[in-house]
This record gives structure tokens, C-alpha cells and sequence, in this order.
């Protein structure tokens, strides 16, 4: 955004002057109380102008002269802009309205999450065992990944005591090669079971608080981020400009997560034998995966505009029916994200997970508004005893080697290529799809 011309917009007692002008005045009545907008006239915090560069001469321009109906209009609405919306200002007021018009964007892109970066190559993995050896780094730093995405379980702690926890967080500090990666690349984690402190835990960890203060101190969160005001680790960023942009919304699928119902003994030793995990799926209308607090966020972020989205869950959302943990596990969440997805409009989802000890391709078709794909990562290394779980929606073959996911973009294509793979430590691709941008759209 261009810088600011002028000292206006710098100064705070023409702000709030520019303020009371403009909650006194005519604007609200079509751009809302905080700017935010409505039918009759657009958002004035957002990072998209309708009109001029964002600069503080363009903001002055389109308040003094008004949107007239004819050529040149943007916004969809029936309603014209009169010239300073109708008022009466003399220069003074005009330089006040122009310096809180202008500072209105600025605060909402300083708690936002847009940057301009164009990012094109992402790495994601889940289960990390920080007593082992971890030599994957070294592969996943030679490819130069600008984002890497931590699905969970980025320590196996599986401690509820916080402060072996630290401790566990320390041997992860110390693999030489994450260590080089974080120099490197842009990180956004959340969390899974064993590093949320309690094995297959939810809401009813007591230490959940304390575990989110300490993971956020972990991934470098600062002090006033509202993050750490909330209940749960969950968070989104956008990068790049329309055409190109990316949104990565990475859910908590912990803090809030209601009980999980399982099978009898007798039916979980039957189903060992089959790879399969002692849950049930759990239909009651009260269970729940995410908070309401936590929905009521993630509606917002699916509203916002973005070309390609990766929603990043750590545990597997399209796999069923595994009986390990999974939204399976809660069919009416499952669908409320899927309800979601529709009436958000939300298009260029792609869903990464990982929990499960195997990688794995899913599809979900049908009762999408458009093919859903979710790319199960992990584990990054290690290798647990359990067999790969049976999964319906499996798209080629799963596998057990220790691996990473790699997602590369090509923005320059007319219609975005999206490759996303599993590979191994020795860099070979064990899993690979290759979709295109106009496939994750409704027909
Ligand atoms: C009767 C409705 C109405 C009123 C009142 C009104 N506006 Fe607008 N305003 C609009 C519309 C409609 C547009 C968009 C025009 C278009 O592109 O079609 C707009 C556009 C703008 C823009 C440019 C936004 C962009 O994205 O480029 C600014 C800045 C603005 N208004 C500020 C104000 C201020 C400040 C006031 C109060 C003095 C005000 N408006 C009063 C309807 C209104």
C-alpha cells in the first residue's frame, strides 16, 4: 500500500476527530458504524479499493467527489455517493474524515493476516518423535519451502505434566535440522493429542490453558496476539494478491472437542485385527469438534476472498472409517463443514491432516459441492506398529514410510496448477495428485 501522504493520517487527534465526523454524518448510513459497510456502499476496512491505490490522496479524492451512477462505478448497489456524502465540511473536516477513513484500513490490516507475498511451495508434516533422529528436515529444507505447515503432534509428549512438556519442546529445538528450517521458512502450527498434553484429549484436559500459553511460547506468538486470548490454538493467514492468493486456516481440533464414544473391548480387540481404532461414531447433536466460538471464526475466514485455501486439520477429515480419531468420528460436524463450505461459497478448498501413523489420499464426491481432497501426512519420522487403517475414500495406495507433504503452485497458468505430494526422506514421491484451481469449484 502506498505510504501515507501528508501528516493527517499520522495524526491521532485528527482521527478521532475524523471520527465524530463521521458517526454525526451520513456515512454510516451507507458504509456502516466502523466502516465495515452494508448493501448501499463497500467495506472501508478491507485491504480492496474500489477506487485509487489505498494512498491518503486517493481516500480524499473519492470522499470529496462521490460515486455518481454512470460510468466508473464498482460497487453493486443501487445507491450513489454524493460528493463528501452530502455534508457540509470545510478543509479541516475533510482532512479528519480522509486520516479516519484511511486509518480504518490500517488497524483492521494490523490484527489481520494478509501479507504480500506470493507463496507457491509448502511443506506439511505431523508426528515428529523428538528422541529419535530426525533427518527429514534436511530433505524438506533442500526444497525451499517459503510456509511450513505443523499438523500436530510436533512433539509426541503425550505428557499432561507442563513442565515436561517444555522439556519435550526443547528436544525438538535442538534437531540441527528443524532448527535450520525455522531460520528459513515462514512456520504456522497447531496442535494434536501429544502435544496438546493428553492422549486422544479434548475439552476435558484440565491443563489446556496453560498447554495453549505454552505451545504459543513455543511457535514464537506474540504477547498481544489474539491468539493467546482465545480458547484454542487456531488461526489463518492469507498471502498474495487476488488471482494468486493463498489462505491457510489451521483449526483446533482439541480445546473444544467433545467426548469421543468407543466400542467395547470385546469389539476393539476384534477390530485390532483389522488396523482399525476402538472409536465410535458419536451422532448426538451436542457432540462437538470445534467450539461455537471457534465455527463462528471459521465462517468469517471462509468468507474472506482467496483463490486457493488449505484447511489444515490434524486429524483426518475425508478418511473413513478408520476408528482412530477423525471427523468421521462426529458425522454431524463432518457435515457442518461441509455445510459450510456451501453456503460460504467457499471454493479452492483443500484439506491437510495428519494424526495417523501412514499417509494417505482421500476424495470425498457427491455430497461436496465440488471434489474434497485431503492429504494425510505422517509421520515425519519414526515408524509406529499399527497397520494402515481401512479408509473408503482412498484415492491410490497409503503408505508407512516416514514422510513430509509438499504442495507446489503454479500461479502462471491460466487455470493454477496445484501438485501435492508425500515424500520421503530420501526425497522420493511417494504419494502424488495433480489438480487443477478450476477443479475446486462447483461445476
Ligand atoms: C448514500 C450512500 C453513501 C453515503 C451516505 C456515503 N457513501 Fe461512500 N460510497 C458509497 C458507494 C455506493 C461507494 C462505491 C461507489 C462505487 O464504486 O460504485 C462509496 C465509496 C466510498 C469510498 C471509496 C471506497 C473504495 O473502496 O474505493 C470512500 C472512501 C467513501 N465512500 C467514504 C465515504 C465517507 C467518508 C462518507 C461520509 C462522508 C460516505 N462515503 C458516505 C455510498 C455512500
Amino acid at each position: 500500500m502506498a505510504a501515507p501522504a501528508g501528516g493527517a493520517a499520522a495524526d491521532p487527534a485528527a482521527v478521532e476527530r475524523g471520527a465524530v465526523i463521521y458517526r454525526g454524518g451520513t456515512c454510516p448510513v451507507c458504509h456502516h458504524w466502523e466502516g465495515q459497510g452494508n448493501r448501499r456502499g463497500p467495506d472501508l476496512t478491507d485491504e480492496e479499493w474500489l477506487h485509487g491505490d489505498g494512498s491518503l490522496a486517493a481516500v480524499r479524492a473519492a470522499i470529496e467527489t462521490g460515486f455518481r451512477h454512470g460510468a466508473g462505478r464498482r460497487f453493486r448497489g443501487k445507491y450513489e455517493m454524493w460528493p463528501l456524502g452530502g455534508m457540509e465540511l470545510d478543509e479541516g473536516d475533510v482532512d479528519a474524515l480522509t486520516a479516519y477513513v484511511w486509518s480504518l484500513h490500517r488497524r483492521r490490516r494490523a490484527a489481520d493476516t494478509l501479507t504480500r507475498e506470493v507463496v507457491s511451495r509448502i511443506a506439511f508434516g505431523s508426528g515428529a518423535d523428538q528422541d529419535r533422529a530426525q533427518p527429514i528436515w534436511d530433505t524438506v529444507l533442500a526444497l525451499r519451502p517459503q510456509l511450513m505447515l505443523m499438523l500436530g503432534n510436533n512433539v509426541l509428549a503425550g505428557t499432561e505434566d507442563m513442565r515436561d512438556l517444555r522439556v519435550e519442546y526443547d528436544k525438538l529445538t535442538l534437531q540441527p535440522g528443524f532448527a535450520e528450517l525455522r531460520s528459513r521458512s515462514r512456520f504456522m502450527a497447531t496442535w494434536n493429542d501429544l502435544d496438546f498434553g493428553r492422549e486422544d484429549g479434548g475439552a476435558d484436559f484440565d491443563k489446556r490453558a496453560e498447554s495453549q500459553q505454552m505451545f504459543l511460547d513455543f511457535w514464537n506468538e506474540p504477547p498481544g496476539s489474539p491468539r493467546r486470548q482465545q480458547q484454542g490454538v487456531y488461526t489463518a493467514q492469507r498471502f498474495g494478491p487476488p488471482g494468486r492468493r493463498l489462505q491457510v486456516v489451521l483449526l483446533d481440533t482439541r480445546y473444544g472437542r467433545g467426548p469421543l464414544w468407543q466400542a467395547s473391548p470385546d469389539e476393539a480387540r476384534r477390530r485390532e485385527r483389522l488396523g482399525m481404532g476402538p472409536y465410535l461414531p458419536n451422532d448426538h447433536e451436542r457432540a462437538r469438534m470445534l467450539s461455537e466460538e471457534q465455527w463462528r471464526w471459521l465462517e468469517e475466514q471462509l468468507r474472506q476472498p482467496a483463490d486457493l485455501r488449505l484447511i489444515v486439520t490434524s486429524i483426518p477429515f475425508v478418511m473413513e472409517f478408520t476408528g482412530w480419531e477423525s471427523w468421521a468420528n462426529m458425522p454431524n460436524e463432518r457435515q457442518r463443514l461441509i455445510d459450510l463450505m456451501r453456503d460460504t461459497g467457499a471454493t479452492g478448498v483443500l484439506l491437510l491432516s495428519g494424526d495417523t501413523p501412514w499417509a494417505d489420499v482421500s476424495r470425498l464426491e457427491g455430497e461436496v459441492p465440488y471434489p474434497l481432497w485431503d492429504f494425510t501426512s505422517g509421520p515425519l519420522n519414526g515408524r509406529g506398529t499399527a497397520g494402515i487403517g481401512p479408509n473408503r475414500h482412498r484415492v491410490g495406495q497409503a503408505t508407512r514410510e516416514p514422510n513430509f507433504g509438499y504442495i507446489e503452485v503454479d500461479w502462471t497458468a491460466a487455470d493454477p496448477e496445484i501438485r501435492v505430494e508425500v515424500r520421503s526422506v530420501a526425497n522420493r514421491s511417494l504419494l502424488h495428485q495433480t489438480l487443477r484451481l478450476s477443479e475446486l469449484q462447483p461445476k
